[in-house]
């Protein structure tokens, strides 16, 4: 079936993270909500349908993990990736970020160090002090327009004895990087050496535009999938974030079995729509997933065009994957507050602080694109009128 991507539906007075906590925000009623990393677009018809024959069971008590939704995950990996998942490696948990929080505490003593590439999601800050670890910074550095990892600075930091785990997020949210093959070997090869475990959020893993390709880190070598954990979820691919429902993948017995040990008692499993909906996704979403990434994917090019042409002094870094867009809004000379309070006041535009996601992001700004066309239009406009005052 054909999707219709353009149809603006109404977010407003659902609860909605993005649309119903503007003012509270961002000041005021009237912001345009570019911001927390959900899509305003339906969740594929599958879905919907498998949630509704669902409800129609009036009986909504303790659910165990669906058999056909385990055979669906290693299917999916297999298929999309080439990745040969074995079913005792998965563990279903409400969220990614849980999951990540929960493999820093199972690998860090207090007092340990996480390494975190900057500009970083904010919640990875978190997840090291969370646990009473301190983060190492990685910062990534913008090459022509594009972020390079620094490896003389990742071999140095995991040179430092008090590095427990690394964080990799790829694709990499907020920059859009779709790290390469190369890329990825290389950290997996710094982090063996250092006997250290990498915590890989692959939550982006599916929304990757043409001419690039998501390689699993596990997937590299038999030694980078016994080191690793990987956190995925239908969540930013099928836009079903509130039904809060992920993955998470431990090939090494030891490892898995920590963060078990980390995690008991604490986190729960999915909850019964979340294991409905899943399934659906992984086995019946593709259709409309790639609509999706084609759809977003005309939106980049969209407002990498429009900045171009009528707000050059806002630089949008081209995103290789994720729904999301970093822009350079250095050449405004504005400091950060002054930054801030231009998109949310003048503008009235709601979009991520780049301060927020650590060393590296002063200056920037975070728009998603996962929006209809007009909706980013509006926002384009806006920022454009809102920059001719300056
Ligand atoms: C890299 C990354 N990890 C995790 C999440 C959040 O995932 P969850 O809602 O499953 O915790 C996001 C959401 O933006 C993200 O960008």
């Amino acid at each position: 079936m054909r999707y219709d991507f353009d149809r603006v539906i109404e977010r407003r007075n659902t609860d909605s993270s993005k649309w119903d906590s503007v003012k509270t925000l961002f000041g005021s009623e009237d912001v345009l909500p570019l911001w927390v990393a959900d899509m305003d677009f339906p969740s594929p018809a599958p879905v919907v349908e498998a949630i509704a024959k669902r409800v129609q069971h009036p009986v909504y008590g303790y659910t165990r993990v669906p058999a056909g939704l385990i055979e669906a995950v290693v299917q999916r990996l297999d298929r999309r990736f080439g990745w040969k998942v074995d079913p005792s490696w998965i563990i279903f948990t409400p969220d990614v970020v849980s999951a990540v929080n929960a493999a820093v505490r199972a690998f860090t003593n207090p007092g340990g160090k996480v390494i975190v590439q900057s500009p970083a999601y904010p919640p990875f800050w978190s997840s090291v002090s969370n646990n009473r670890a301190s983060s190492v910074v990685n910062e990534l550095k913008l090459v022509n327009g594009r972020y390079e990892i620094d490896f003389d600075a990742l071999e140095r930091d995991f040179q430092d004895p008090a590095v427990q785990a690394m964080i990799l997020c790829s694709p990499h949210n907020p920059v859009g990087r779709v790290w390469t093959p190369e890329e990825l070997t290389k950290i997996g090869e710094l982090a063996l050496r250092a006997k250290v475990p990498v915590i890989s959020d692959e939550i982006h893993c599916e929304l990757v535009y043409k001419g690039h390709r998501h390689y699993p880190f596990a997937s590299l070598s038999e030694e980078l999938q016994m080191n690793s954990v990987t956190c995925i979820a239908p969540s930013k691919t099928f836009n079903l974030a509130g039904l809060h429902a992920a993955v998470t993948i431990i090939p090494n017995e030891t490892l898995r079995a920590k963060f078990n040990e980390a995690r008991a008692g604490i986190m729960g499993g999915v909850g019964l729509f979340g294991y409905v909906a899943m399934e659906a996704a992984f086995r019946y979403g593709d259709e409309w997933l790639e609509q999706a990434i084609e759809y977003i994917e005309g939106n980049r090019d969209f407002a990498i065009k429009y900045f171009q042409e009528n707000i050059p002094a806002i630089v949008p870094i081209k995103p290789e994957g994720t729904y999301l867009m970093w822009l350079d809004c250095r050449n405004l000379g504005l400091n950060p507050t002054e930054l801030r309070s231009f998109f949310n006041s003048k503008a009235k535009v709601g979009l991520n602080d780049g301060p927020s996601f650590g060393p590296g992001g002063e200056g920037f700004q975070r728009m998603n694109l996962g929006c209809p066309r007009s909706i980013l239009e509006e926002a384009l406009k806006r920022i454009e009128n809102a920059v001719k005052t300056l």
